[in-house]
Parts: C-alpha cells; sequence; structure tokens
C-alpha cells in the first residue's frame, strides 16, 4: 500500500528535511506533493534524486491525499489544518497551534505511541516541540526504572529552530564582524553571533518563556502528568543541533551506571559517554543523524537520588521532520489509515 503525501512548508528548513527523510527511509509514497506560500511559486525542492515544484497552498485540493506533513508555523496550522483534516487527510502539524488541545494527540513515537488513537477526533496528530522530543527520548526509559520527579533543564538552542532566516541572520552577521562591519539585527532580540540570548518564544504573566513553558506541558502531556519541569531555554549562535543539560530527580534510586545501562537499550538513544577528552557528543556531531545522543551521565548528590545528564540530538530531524514521519508510520503500521486511492 502506498499514500499520497503533502508536504506544507516546503521551503522551509524543517519542510526541506522531511523530504530527505521520507526519501531516505523509503517511505510508502505514492506520490509526494510540495506546498508552501505564494512566494515561492517557481521554488524547486529535492525529494530524493527528483526534484518536485513547489505548488500553492490555498490552491491545492487535499481530496486524494492521505497524509499532510505541516510546517509552516501555528498561523498557516490553525487555518488551514481543520480544512484539511475536513478533506479526510491525516495532518501532522509540527507547529505549537494544537500541542495542548485535548482532543489532538501529543506523539513521540518510542515514548507514547499508543496515544495515537486518539488522531480521529479531529484528524489532527501534533509533533512537540524540539527540545521536547528530544528530551522525552532520554527520560521515558528512565522514567519507567526509578519514577522521575523533577527535571531542570538548561537548553542550547541552535537557530535553526527559529526558521531558515533565524540561520540566514547567525551567517550574516557573522561575515559582517569578520568585515568589521556592523551586524544587523531583525529575527533575533540582541546579536546573536559570539552570544548567547536566554528568551526563546514570548514572555509569560510568570517571567518564564513561552519555550520555557512548552517543556513543561509538553513533558507532561507525553510522558507523565506527575513530572514537574522548570526550564531555562537559550538560543546559542551554532546552525544545527540543540542540546541540554538535564538534572533529574528519582522516586527510586538509580546509579549512573545503570542509567547508561537502560539507556543503551532505549529505542532512538545512543550513550556516548567516555569520561575522556571528548568522551560525549556535541551538537556538531549530531547533524544529519537520528539518534537523541546521551553524554556525561553522573549522579547528582545534590539531592536524593539525583542524576545529570548531557542531551543532545538534530532539531530539523528528531525535533522536528523525523519525529513526524514516524509518527506517520505509526499509523500505517498501526493500520490506522487505508489509502484513499488503491494501487492500479
Ligand atoms: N526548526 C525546528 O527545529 C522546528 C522544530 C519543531 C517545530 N518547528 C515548527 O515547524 C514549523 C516550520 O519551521 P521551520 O523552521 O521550517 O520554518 P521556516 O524555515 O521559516 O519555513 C516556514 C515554511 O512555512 C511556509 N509558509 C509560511 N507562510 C505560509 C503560508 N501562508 N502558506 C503556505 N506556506 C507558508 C514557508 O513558505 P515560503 O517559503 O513560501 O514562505 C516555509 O516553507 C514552525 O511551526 C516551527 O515552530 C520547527
Amino acid at each position: 500500500m502506498s499514500y499520497k503525501v503533502a508536504v506544507v512548508g516546503a521551503t522551509g528548513n524543517v519542510g526541506r528535511e522531511m523530504f530527505e527523510i521520507l526519501a531516505e527511509r523509503g517511505f510508502p509514497a505514492s506520490e509526494v506533493v510540495a506546498l508552501a506560500s505564494r512566494r515561492s511559486i517557481g521554488t524547486e525542492v529535492s525529494y530524493g534524486n527528483r526534484t518536485l515544484k513547489v505548488k500553492v497552498l490555498e490552491h491545492f485540493d487535499f481530496a486524494d491525499t492521505d497524509i499532510c506533513l505541516m510546517s509552516a508555523g501555528s498561523s498557516v496550522s490553525k487555518e488551514w489544518s481543520p480544512k484539511i483534516a475536513a478533506q479526510g487527510a491525516v495532518v501532522i502539524d509540527n507547529s505549537s497551534c494544537w500541542r495542548y488541545d485535548a482532543d489532538v494527540p501529543l506523539i513521540v513515537p518510542e515514548v507514547n505511541a499508543d496515544a495515537v488513537d486518539g488522531f480521529k477526533k479531529k484528524n489532527i496528530i501534533a509533533n512537540p516541540n524540539c527540545s521536547t522530543a528530544q528530551m522525552v527520548v532520554a527520560l521515558k526509559p528512565l522514567h519507567d526504572v526509578a519514577t522521575i520527579k523533577r527535571v531542570v533543564v538548561a537548553t542550547y538552542q541552535s537557530v535553526s529552530g527559529a526558521g531558515k532566516d533565524a540561520m540566514d541572520e547567525l551567517f550574516a552577521q557573522t561575515r559582517a564582524i569578520f568585515s568589521a562591519e556592523a551586524p544587523e539585527t531583525q529575527k533575533f532580540t540582541k546579536r546573536i553571533a559570539f552570544n548567547v540570548i536566554p528568551h526563546i518564544d514570548v514572555f509569560m504573566d510568570d517571567g518564564f518563556t513561552k519555550e520555557e513553558w512548552k517543556l513543561s506541558a509538553e513533558t507532561k502531556k507525553i510522558l507523565d502528568p506527575k513530572i514537574e519541569v522548570v526550564a531555562t531555554c537559550v538560543r546559542v549562535p551554532v546552525f544545527i543541533g540543540h542540546s541540554e543539560a538535564v538534572h533529574l530527580e528519582f522516586e527510586k534510586p538509580i546509579s549512573a551506571d545503570q542509567a547508561r545501562e537502560i539507556l543503551r537499550e532505549a529505542p532512538g538513544v545512543l550513550v556516548v559517554d567516555k569520561r575522556e577528552n571528548g568522551g560525549y557528543i556535541t551538537p556538531y556531531e549530531a547533524v544529519g543523524e537520528d539518534a537523541t545522543y546521551v553524554s556525561r551521565i553522573r549522579e547528582d548528590k545534590t539531592v536524593p537520588n539525583g542524576l545529570a545528564l548531557w542531551c543532545v540530538s538534530d532539531n530539523l530531524r528528531k525535533g522536528a521532520a523525523l519525529n513526524a514521519v514516524q509518527i506517520a508510520e505509526t499509523l500505517i503500521n498501526r493500520k490506522l489509515l487505508t489509502p484513499k486511492q488503491k494501487a492500479a
């Protein structure tokens, strides 16, 4: 069986990665369609060894589309996801628009694949925030064994998490500084080149940012509502790859050795943890990789049953495009999706 797949946001960071991943994994697609805004008329994108001409979302008829991978931001998703879902295509959305809707499952297949069944209510499935996705992949196997009570996390998030314009801004600022010119700031609130910015998404009334709130709300929805999460989210001048310093408090004792063994067996996780120079993963090394890497696992003696670890992943892959494609594969593997057009 094969499925007609539409990618909305085809020219963006996440959209382009989606075509790579669909092709790489041999996704059973009868046809793949690239959709974006009017600005992209005439643009072409690569899908495996083929080139697709980008079509305009508002002119597209989804009547024979089975799966829509939506990656064009919240406002586009708010308007279009219900319309597309009403035409019978399952929407897998990357924006934050639907993540906290009780009738929309929020899925990381390694963690809560069973919850995918709930998609029938709205025909929409949400993909989590990039920082949440990689963190819960690493937390789930530890939670199953020793029950996590509290997470304290500081993120080091790459500029690609803020879209293609943000990547261009880091590049342009870096070049300007090397050319002794004044760097221009548009997308970020302060200079990002050779700097770090402790502010991602909007400020909330309690002083946390929305990005920090998302890490908590999404971990609760995906993994366990009893887990408390406090986050500080920081943008760093890295193009691709998010890193996280994660501090965990468990109900039951768990040693660093035990955690290392558990994580070595866990789906989607690769442990790189040698206590020597370079015996850990950095974001640069995670680019283009599917895994969530865990390094620097150690016991935190400042709290009962505490562990600290370092977690790195390619935010455009596990944090977005890969996770979305894995959700589509989950629907297919669980026989929850029948193609509209039967193969000839
Ligand atoms: N980057 C990450 O790590 C990450 C992780 C998780 C989730 N997400 C989410 O994924 C979404 C996309 O992120 P991104 O990084 O790929 O952004 P991006 O690089 O800025 O790309 C945005 C895409 O949306 C399209 N678009 C914008 N307005 C549109 C409209 N009115 N109609 C149709 N298409 C429209 C753009 O098309 P044009 O080129 O035609 O403007 C472009 O293809 C966002 O919701 C983001 O929050 C991103």
